[in-house]
Formats: C-alpha cells, sequence, structure tokens
C-alpha cells in the first residue's frame, strides 16, 4: 500500500488433517481471510511454505495453480457469489466450464444433479438465484463446491448473510458434508459454528493463537 507493507499474516504455522472440520475465528482484520485464501490457493505467501496434500505449492505456477484451484478446492463465500443470470443447475456446473476436471458430458451432468440433489434443492434445478432464499443460495454455493469432489472446502463466514435458523441448517449441511470424510475449513464469528467443528483456531493480529481441540 502507499502507506507501506500491511502484514495481514505473521508467524502462522499449522497443519489441517484430511477429514478434518476446522473453524478459525477471531476479530476482524486479524488476518483470517488471509489464511483461507492461502490455504484455497487464491494467495500465495511471501515468505514460508504451504504444503497441499504434500506437494509444496510454491514450486507450481499460476497454470497449475488454476488448475489445482478448479479440481481441488471448493469455496464458500459469505455472500454467496452466484451468476444472478444463471439458474441453480448452471451456476453448479460452472466450475465445469474451464474444463479443467476432464469428465464427459454426462459425467458432469451427473455430479452436478448429485451435488444439487446433496443439498436437497433438486426441485429448485431451473430456478434463478433471484428466485431463491438466502439459506437457499448458499445451499446452491456449497453444491457449485461440491460438484468437482474436492479435496477441500473453503467457506469465509458462510453463515454470515443469514438468519439464525437458516444457518444453523447451513451449518448442519457442512457437519453432514464432514461426516462424509470431507476436509472442510470455515472462518465464523459465530461461537455455534465453530462449536460444531471438531476444531477451532483462534487468530489474533495475524497469528494463530490457539489450535486446541474440541
Ligand atoms: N488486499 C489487501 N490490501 C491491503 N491490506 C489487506 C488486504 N487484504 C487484507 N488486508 C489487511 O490484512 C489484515 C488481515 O485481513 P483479513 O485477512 O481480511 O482479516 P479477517 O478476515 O480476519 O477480517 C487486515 O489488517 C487487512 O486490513
Ligand atoms: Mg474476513
Amino acid at each position: 500500500m502507499p502507506s507501506g507493507i500491511v502484514q495481514a499474516l505473521k508467524q502462522v504455522s499449522l497443519s489441517i488433517d484430511e477429514g478434518e472440520s476446522v473453524a478459525i475465528v477471531g476479530p476482524s482484520g486479524s488476518g483470517k481471510s488471509t489464511l483461507l485464501h492461502l490455504l484455497g490457493c487464491l494467495d500465495t505467501p511471501s515468505e514460508g511454505i504451504y504444503l497441499l496434500n504434500g506437494a509444496d505449492v510454491s514450486l507450481l505456477d499460476d497454470l497449475q495453480l488454476s488448475h489445482l484451484r478448479a479440481t481441488q478446492i471448493g469455496f464458500v463465500f459469505q455472500s454467496f457469489n452466484l451468476i444472478p443470470t444463471l439458474n441453480l443447475y448452471h451456476n453448479v456446473r460452472l466450475p465445469f466450464l474451464y474444463g479443467e476436471m476432464r469428465c464427459t458430458e454426462s459425467e458432469i451432468n451427473h455430479r452436478v444433479l448429485s451435488a444439487i440433489e446433496m443439498v436437497r434443492l433438486s426441485h429448485r434445478s431451473y430456478h434463478l438465484p433471484s428466485q431463491l432464499s438466502g439459506g437457499e443460495m448458499q445451499r446452491a454455493a456449497i453444491a457449485r463446491a461440491l460438484a468437482i469432489d474436492p479435496l477441500l472446502i473453503l467457506a469465509d463466514e458462510p453463515t454470515g448473510n443469514l438468519d439464525r435458523e437458516t444457518g444453523q441448517a447451513t451449518l448442519k449441511l457442512f457437519q453432514e458434508l464432514h461426516a462424509a470424510g470431507r476436509t472442510i475449513v470455515i472462518v465464523t464469528h459465530d461461537p455455534s459454528v465453530a462449536s460444531k467443528c471438531q476444531r477451532t483456531i483462534v487468530m489474533n493480529d495475524g497469528g494463530v493463537v490457539d489450535a486446541a481441540s474440541s
């Protein structure tokens, strides 16, 4: 920045096992989103090492990184980030547009429909986002993340725009995915969300202050 270098993260050392569900909590500005972006290879660290599935991500070029994101990482955002002009089916199909998945047309169709079924929105497949409630939009976004069968599901404040009840239902869906063996990392302000995860990582001022198991 013109005012100098912003150190968003410092001295972060942690590992997340396959199949874990982890919550990242901490005050605004503590580096939660930055950490999630590093885990999802949306950013690369200026120093230090990130091993994803045993591979040093810093050795990959931009093309390899985008292939990795497209095939291994499912992102879920607070504001859903659905494309307003596409119906639910085509939103969930979006990750396959990049052609990274090397699936046949019928495999893609099967994966998209299965993901939509998993989030219990089959009856809404051909509706536009504007015709869905907030909770349904977030379930659609989760289906989009799931459809590629990712190694890692990363969610940044996924219940932040939902009312309490809808937030709880969304959380239940994450718990189901975890029970089915998914690795899930959720950034959250909500202690009730964090309490449903196996482990809570507490951040403050760009560092991890506690990474206890619950
Ligand atoms: N693109 C950016 N440019 C400059 N500073 C940034 C940028 N993104 C984040 N930061 C700064 O890095 C720190 C951590 O931000 P962030 O990871 O977004 O925190 P959190 O998600 O916990 O609110 C904050 O001080 C924030 O202002
Ligand atoms: Mg954030």
